[in-house]
Formats: structure tokens, C-alpha cells, sequence
């Protein structure tokens, strides 16, 4: 059966500006194709056939780029007439949804098998249950502790080192009964891991269900570019579109990605791990390596850069 999803993506995105400025951060460009656009082919892969967006920054960058379809996947917006946080947010977007949904954070990448975390859910009867995802560096996030069947006992917001006990954190995805909407108050912001996920937990209700594949949060400009570059190293060619121009003495080095109409200049130097959206130009002589030159960007001649996203009329930031 297929279960319907409820996508967030109504944050500003500030720790992501000025990218975030005109731009929502679910449309920020990865590879030249809409961050959300990896979330919906995630999605897709584990059988969902329905997403709501929560909107509220920004919503109709959204849907005008995607419309009601998006290859199989039925989209619907609902746009927050102020910002309701991730609870509020999930209620005021899931309007008439009547059984078993996932609910996730609109602006992760994500790997993982749906499939697998919905029967985790079904097994346990869970009202809720957490994706878990293995980090190496725990202490930034917060903790989720289980038992041993996946029950959570509590959680444990950015620890002292010393009470780093699990290296699982909240993968920002989860599967929720219909019964939890009604928990969540209305008409006033609510967080779900700070108000609903703690109530339920008193309970024992809310399960969390640790999941491996590839998870990446793009919160801040430094994952951002992470996320440009696990997706380069996966490539590990030399791709350039036919309709991109080079210049004379242009070295290339893998994993580089070329999109159409860009121009780059002569003697210039573009690789290992550099992606050039469609149009952005660079000048001659320039050196760009561990980088991201977003769609339309311009870069001088001479330029030397190294794990730097490039952006149209911003310039190079440095994560
Ligand atoms: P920062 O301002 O940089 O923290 O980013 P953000 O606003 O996106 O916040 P955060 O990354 O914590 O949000 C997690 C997810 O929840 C993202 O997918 C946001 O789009 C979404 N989100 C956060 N607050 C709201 C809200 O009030 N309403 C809705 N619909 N989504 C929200």
C-alpha cells in the first residue's frame, strides 16, 4: 500500500544565506537540479506516491518549478500563514491524511530504505518512529537513546563528551500515525522533536529505527559543498555537456561536471572536484578546485579558488 509523505520546507534557511536571500533553500541548485529534487526521487524509491510541501519562505519558487507532478510523485502546497515550526508545520500541511505517513525534513539528502523503516514501524505498532542515522561526530546533534527493540528512552540535546553514548542521531525522517496529528496544538508554533517526540516517548510509543545509506543535513554553506562533492566523487569522470564552450589549454580534472552553456576561459584549470552550473562563466587563467559554481555565476580571470561555492551576484564564499 502506498503511504503519503509531508515534506518541511518552509524554513528560511538562515544559516544558508545570502544563497537563502532570493532563493528557498529546497531550490537551491545541487548539480543543477533542485536540492528537493533528490528528496522526491528518495521518496519515490521507497513507494510514495503523494507529498504535501509544508511551504512557508518562499513557496512559490516551489511550486512554480515543480507544478502537481513530479515523475509519479502527486504534489500538493500548503503555505503556512506564519511560520508554525516542525510540528505545527506537519499538522497544518496534512490536512486530511488518515492513515500512516512518513514526515521528513525537506532539505537533506538521504539514502535510505523506506521500505525498511515502514515495516520497522508496522512490527512495533509504534504511534512514532525516528529514522537514526550513524554520524561520526555525534556531539553536534542530538542524541536519540533506545532500547534494545528501539523503544526511546530519551534524548540527549549537543552532550558533553562525556555522556556521548551512541553516535545515532535524528536523520530528520519519520513515520507517523494519523492519532499524532491530533497531539500537536494548533494555532501557535510547535517543534515535534521538543514537544510531541518527549510526550510520547513518557508513553512508549515513539520508536527510532537506525538505517545505513548515505545522510547528509544541508543546513549550513560547509555541507552545502559537501553535498556538491560526495555527489562528484561518486562520478569520478569528466562530464561536459556538448553545448559547453572551452578555451584553449582548459585542463579538466576528475571529477569535474560541465553543465550546458558554460563557458570557461583559456588555460584555465578546473578540477579535481569542481561542478559548473549551466551558463556560469569563469576567465582565463583561473584555478578552481574542491568547488561549486552555482548556475549563472561569473568569475574573473585569474581567480584561484579552493573549496569555495560560487554564486550569481555574491560571489566566492569560503565555508
Ligand atoms: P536555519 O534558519 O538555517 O536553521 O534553517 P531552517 O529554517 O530550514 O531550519 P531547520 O534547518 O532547523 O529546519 C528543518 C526543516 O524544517 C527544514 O526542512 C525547514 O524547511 C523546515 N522548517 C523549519 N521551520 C519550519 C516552519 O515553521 N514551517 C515549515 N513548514 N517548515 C519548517
Amino acid at each position: 500500500m502506498s503511504v503519503p509523505a509531508v515534506i518541511l520546507v518552509g524554513g528560511e534557511g538562515t544559516r544558508l544565506r545570502p544563497l537563502t536571500e532570493s532563493i528557498p533553500k529546497p531550490m537551491l541548485p545541487l548539480l543543477d537540479r533542485p536540492l528537493l529534487s533528490y528528496t522526491f526521487d528518495h521518496l519515490r524509491s521507497g513507494g510514495v506516491d503523494r507529498a504535501v510541501l509544508a511551504c512557508g519562505y518562499l513557496p512559490t519558487a516551489i511550486e512554480e518549478f515543480f507544478g502537481d507532478r513530479y515523475d509519479g510523485l502527486a504534489l500538493e502546497y500548503r503555505t503556512e500563514p506564519e511560520p508554525l515550526g516542525t510540528g505545527g508545520g506537519i499538522r497544518f500541511a496534512a490536512g486530511d491524511i488518515d492513515r500512516t505517513f512518513i514526515a521528513l525534513n525537506g532539505d537533506s539528502l538521504r539514502e535510505i530504505d523506506i521500505r525498511a523503516l515502514l515495516e520497522f514501524h508496522r512490527i512495533r505498532r509504534a504511534q512514532a518512529t525516528i529514522l537514526l542515522t550513524r554520524v561520526d561526530d555525534p556531539a553536534r546533534y542530538g542524541l536519540v537513546r533506545t532500547d534494545t527493540r528501539g523503544r526511546v528512552t530519551g534524548f540527549v540535546e549537543k552532550p558533553p563528551p562525556e555522556e556521548i553514548d551512541t553516535d545515532l542521531i535524528n536523520a530528520g525522517m519519520y513515520v507517523l500515525e494519523p492519532e499524532v496529528l491530533e497531539r500537536i496544538p494548533r494555532g501557535r508554533p510547535v517543534s515535534i522533536e521538543r514537544e510531541i517526540f518527549p510526550a510520547l516517548v513518557e508513553e512508549g510509543t515513539l520508536y527510532a529505527c537506525p538505517l545505513p545509506g548515505y545522510w547528509l543535513d544541508v543546513g549550513t554553506p560547509a555541507s552545502y559543498l559537501q553535498a556538491h562533492l560526495d555527489l562528484l566523487r561518486r562520478s569520478r569522470s569528466v562530464q561536459v555537456d556538448g553545448s559547453a564552450l572551452l578555451g584553449r589549454d582548459t585542463i579538466l580534472l576528475p571529477p569535474v561536471t560541465i553543465a550546458p552553456g558554460a563557458e570557461i576561459g583559456s588555460g584555465t584549470t578546473v578540477g579535481p572536484f569542481v561542478h559548473v552550473g549551466h551558463d556560469a562563466r569563469i576567465g582565463d587563467r583561473a584555478s578552481l578546485r574542491l568547488s561549486a559554481v552555482l548556475p549563472s555565476s561569473e568569475l574573473p580571470a585569474d581567480t584561484r579558488l579552493a573549496r569555495a561555492i560560487v554564486a550569481p551576484g555574491i560571489g566566492a564564499l569560503h565555508p
